[in-house]
């Protein structure tokens, strides 16, 4: 809605601009008629614009006021073409924006909404088949980001398909099918050196979801689930905003789960607790609007929190 208004704006702009200068440019032709035909009338005029009638040379007529009204029609007439060319420049702009941000949310999908969730769904498998820590992990992990969506405001919706977010959630972790077993299912706590092996699965995962091409726009979502609001996260320490907005959520929902989970290294906290921590963590480690949306939707019950292992 913004950006039409924006747009309506830039040509509203245009078109006032087009009409004052041709106005302005017709004024100017008659003036410089004005200015011929009296000098059809006077016999001699100076440079500066000063005309001397030949009978009478005592009698001077000024008419030096026209070379200022004429210097003031040029000007206008240059600001004016100025303002044209900053606005056709502008409205190119904001068309060259919609075109990239448009391919960024619609999928070149050629395979159906059935042959994707099947896609997924295998490729998903086969993260909860080597990893028995991320079993169920991955569905709930979309399920809490659904919830977090569905409080949304209808502006930041439309700038994420929720289906896309539901992929990007099922396939946030796929990259750990790169992560060594020895790491993967360590028991106890990982060293710097295989830390470090870990923080390359949401690299990984993104690279392997661009190869399906009907995928390739969530890609955004899995690259960047790891990275925190201040910018201390990983791969790429985005900051704020610079995080896309699929990541942001992901974030959220991803580390609630993980704080509900059981896992080699530490055991489960309860799901206040865990509510509890993601709301202090709002501004530091999650967007704060997002983390709005999440207060929200476990106020409401829609968050729907099933304890990992009792599905
Ligand atoms: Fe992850």
């Amino acid at each position: 809605m913004f950006s039409k208004i924006k747009a309506r704006l830039l040509l509203m702009t245009i078109l006032v601009c087009l009409l004052s200068t041709l106005l302005n440019f017709c004024f100017l032709l008659n003036h410089e008629a004005q200015i011929e035909n009296a000098r059809d009338m006077w016999l001699s005029a100076d440079t500066s614009g000063t005309i001397w009638l030949e009978s009478d040379r005592q009698q001077e007529i000024h008419v030096s006021h026209h070379a200022p009204l004429h210097w003031m029609h040029c000007l206008y007439c240059g600001i004016n073409l100025i303002v044209m060319v900053l606005g056709i420049c502008g409205a190119f702009w904001m068309y060259r924006r919609q075109k990239v941000s448009r391919s960024e949310t619609q999928p070149a999908a050629t395979l159906s909404e059935n042959g994707l969730d099947q896609i997924v769904r295998s490729l998903y498998l086969a993260v909860e088949m080597k990893d028995s820590y991320t079993a169920g992990h991955t569905e709930r992990v979309a399920q809490y980001a659904l919830a977090i969506y569905d409080q949304m405001d209808e502006s930041q919706k439309r700038m994420l398909p929720r289906n896309d977010l539901r992929y990007a959630g099922l396939l946030h972790d796929i990259g750990k099918v790169a992560i060594p077993d020895h790491i993967l299912q360590k028991e106890g706590k990982l060293t710097p050196e295989e830390y470090e092996i870990v923080k390359l699965h949401p690299t990984t995962g993104a690279d392997m979801v661009e190869q399906i091409e009907s995928l390739a726009h969530i890609s955004r979502g899995i690259r960047y689930h790891h990275e925190r609001w201040d910018g201390r996260g990983y791969p790429h320490q985005l900051k704020g905003e610079e995080i896309p907005l699929m990541g942001r959520i992901l974030a959220v929902a991803d580390t609630f789960d993980a704080m509900i989970s059981t896992r080699s290294y530490r055991q489960a906290v309860s799901a206040q607790a865990a509510y509890k921590e993601v709301l202090r963590c709002s501004h530091t480690q999650f967007d704060p609007q997002i983390v709005e949306c999440f207060k929200k939707a476990y106020e409401k019950g829609a968050l729907q929190v099933k304890k990992p292992g009792s599905e």
